[in-house]
């Protein structure tokens, strides 16, 4: 068994994107990126925070947008539109999910498609089943590829899993998996929460990502002996051992699975690390197109 180390590939894609804002720098470009969060939520913040520091490394720009539990869908829909009208803001990100009173298609509906570095509005989702390489995919699948791409794991006419049905990342991550082109090509089967005798699905997969948000869900008897797995998921247990009381672990029964595994993901530093490099290249991507550069 060997460990997939997102932290290293992550920094790999840090040190590309900061060549590149180098360089676009020099034609006085500046890419920025706008994070909005509404409310409170602690998870929320950690990762809008984290957003911002990474964007502040890369010589991004960067605006954070901290709004109250209590803002109206109109005063949301207000912040979006500024941000779209915004010449120094290239990418925008409303950090989901949001409190209940907030229509979240609407939001995503609102944002411009040009500055959607989420991949979430339905111009982006469009592009990305037709394959249109302009589009926006979302981060976490993107990140995922990249770790495949990297570590030379094969997907063509390999046999995929993708645990999860989500439009952040299920849904967007099995059509990367089947598109055509390096690390693409794959035979995918998406199974949820309805699905019947999970085991015999996994059983016969390659490669495995588990995207259900479920501590443990994964566990020994779902995996045969060599598969590839990705754990996407970030859940918080209780462990008043820990300082903050909690720790986190993704959707796999590590201890279990891993010794079945000839690579796996371990959370942290798995999957995490790359959703927020690809946020940024997809950032400098936006920048690029805005502007009419290249690349
Ligand atoms: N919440 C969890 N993951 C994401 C993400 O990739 N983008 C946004 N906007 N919210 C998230």
């Amino acid at each position: 068994m060997k460990l997939i180390d997102g932290t290293t590939i992550a920094e790999k894609v840090h040190e590309e994107t900061r060549a590149s804002v180098a360089e676009i720098t020099k034609s006085g470009l500046c890419p920025g990126l706008a994070v909005v969060l509404v409310g409170n939520d602690p998870a929320s913040r950690t990762y809008v925070r984290k957003k911002a520091e990474q964007c502040a490394k890369l010589g991004f720009h960067s605006l954070r947008l901290e709004l109250p539990e209590t803002t109206s869908q109109q005063e949301l829909l207000a912040h979006v539109a500024q941000l779209n009208a915004d010449p120094k803001i290239h990418g925008i990100l409303v950090q989901s999910p949001p409190p209940p009173h907030i229509d979240e298609a609407k939001i995503v509906h609102a944002i411009a498609p040009e500055k959607d570095v989420d991949g979430f509005h339905p111009v982006n989702v469009a592009k990305l089943a037709l394959e249109d390489p302009s589009g926006f995919v979302p981060c976490t699948p993107l990140g995922c590829r990249r770790l495949l791409l990297e570590y030379g794991i094969p997907t063509s006419g390999a046999r995929v899993v993708v645990l999860g049905r989500s439009m952040i990342v299920g849904k967007p991550l099995a059509l990367l998996l089947m598109s055509k082109g390096p690390g693409g090509d794959a035979i995918v089967t998406v199974a949820h929460s309805r699905t019947r005798n999970l085991g015999e699905i996994t059983r016969e997969a390659d490669i495995i990502f588990s995207a259900i948000g479920r501590p443990y869900f994964l566990r020994e008897e779902h995996v045969r002996e060599g598969a590839v797995v990705v754990d996407v998921g970030i859940n918080r247990v209780e462990d008043p051992s820990h300082k903050r009381g909690y720790r986190l672990v993704g959707d796999v029964d590590f201890e279990t699975v891993a010794p079945k595994c000839s690579l796996i993901t371990p959370v942290p530093g798995g999957v995490g690390p790359m959703t927020i490099a690809m946020l940024l290249s997809n950032t400098l991507k936006a920048c690029r197109q805005i502007h009419g550069l290249p690349g």
